[in-house]
Parts: C-alpha cells; structure tokens; sequence
C-alpha cells in the first residue's frame, strides 16, 4: 500500500507553515503514518544545501541545479522510502517551488527545469498541492512582522508578483491536483477548506 504525496505552496509569508504541523495532525488521527518534511531540506546533506541557498550569494544556475541535488538526496532517502511503506509525506514545498521562484520568479528557463523533474522523479507528483494565494505586498506585510527575511525574501514585491503569477499558471493547468486557497481568509476558514479536503483523500 502506497503513501500519499501532499504538498504545501505559495510565495514567502502566504501562511502555510502555520498550518503544516496542525493538517500532519489531523492526518494522523485519522490512523495514517504521516512523514512531515520540507524543500529544500529533510535529510542532512539536504538541510546543508539549505543553509547555503537562504544565506549565500550565488548565481540562478548554481541555486536550480542546488535546488534539484537537494531534492535528489530528500527523495532517494526519505520520501520514496516512506510512501513505499505507506507513510503518507506531507512536504513544505516541491517542484512547483522550483517552476515559481527559479522559473517565474527568476526568469530562467523553464523547460530544462521540466527536463530536471522528468530526470528526478519522472514518476512522482504530489497527489494533492494546497496553494496559499495572497497579493505580495500582504505577504511581505506579515513576513516583516514575523521575522528577518532570508536570501529569497530579500527579493522586491515584483520577484513575488511573478512568483505568485506563476504559481496561478501551474494551479490553472493541473485543477485536479491544485487546491487554490485564499490566504486572505482567517485562518479557522482555512483549516475549515483543508479539514474537509483532507478527509475525502483516500
Ligand atoms: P509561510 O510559511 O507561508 O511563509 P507563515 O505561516 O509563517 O507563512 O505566516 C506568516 C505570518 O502571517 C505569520 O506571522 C502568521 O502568523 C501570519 N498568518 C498566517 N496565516 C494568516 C492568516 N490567514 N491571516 C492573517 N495572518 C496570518
Ligand atoms: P520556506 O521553507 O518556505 O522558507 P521559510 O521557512 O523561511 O518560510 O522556503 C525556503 C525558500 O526557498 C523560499 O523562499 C522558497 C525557496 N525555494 C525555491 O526558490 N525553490 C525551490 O525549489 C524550493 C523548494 C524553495
């Protein structure tokens, strides 16, 4: 029996850490293992691929194709083991991160990033991608009042404008697997959106 595959997206201060552990949770009462992880990160040589692309200075080649070695390591070691023995993985950010923030975002080319996903996981997608959806200026807003901003978060609103355009474009594409939220709601209406969503995953 194979684990499910959820993952959790949206630009910087949209809100999604604050209902990660909380939607785990509620996976777990309904009997399931639950594997909670993050991107980039989740294994150690990926957590210190981490701290290299939030703190150090480096070009848009190195960061994607960092972005991928990282998520190489978190997969072979962790995600694949896990969803082969049932556990379902509910990851902070995946692929889609890498089509919005180096793809959109950054401009960069989109197609060799397909190309790196069809090399990397060919086979695996999330079953389900929440999308946090918030206007940027209201995203920087919160991330100023709740902490220092990281590499990524040092970018102006218009890096997060395109981000967030391209994060609308991947969710119009694939309606089936995107769940879109409207992360200007409070966040009871929210958990109310993802309790429901997470009971009818089977
Ligand atoms: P992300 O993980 O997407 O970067 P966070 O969950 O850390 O975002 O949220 C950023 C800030 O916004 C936090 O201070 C958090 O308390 C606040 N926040 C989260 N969700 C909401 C919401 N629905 N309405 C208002 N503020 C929120
Ligand atoms: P995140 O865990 O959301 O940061 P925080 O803990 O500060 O909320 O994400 C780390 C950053 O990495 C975020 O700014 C987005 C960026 N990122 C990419 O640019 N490409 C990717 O493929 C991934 C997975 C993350």
């Amino acid at each position: 029996m194979k684990g499910r595959f959820i993952s959790f997206e949206g630009i910087d201060g949209a809100g999604k850490s604050t209902h990660l552990e909380w939607y785990a949770e509620r996976l777990r009462e309904a009997g399931r293992a639950v594997l909670l992880t993050r991107e980039p990160g989740g294994t150690e040589l990926a957590e210190a691929l981490r701290a290299l692309l939030l703190g150090e200075a480096m070009d848009a080649r190195t960061e994607l194709l960092l972005m991928f070695a990282a998520r190489q390591d978190h997969l072979e070691r962790r995600v694949r083991p896990a969803l082969a023995n049932g556990t379902w993985v509910v990851c902070d950010r995946f692929t889609d991160s890498t089509l919005a923030y180096q793809g959109s975002g950054r401009q960069g080319p989109t197609e060799r990033i397909r190309d790196l996903a069809d090399w990397i996981h060919p086979d695996l997608w999330p079953d389900r991608t929440y999308l946090f959806d918030l206007p940027a200026p209201e995203a920087l807003r919160r991330r100023a009042q709740a902490r220092p901003a990281d590499r990524f978060e040092a970018e102006d609103v218009a890096f997060f404008e395109r981000v967030r355009a391209g994060y609308q474009a991947l969710a119009r594409a694939e309606p089936n697997r995107f769940l879109v939220i409207d992360a200007n709601e409070s966040i009871d209406r929210i958990r109310l959106v993802l309790a429901n969503d997470c009971a009818s995953l089977r």
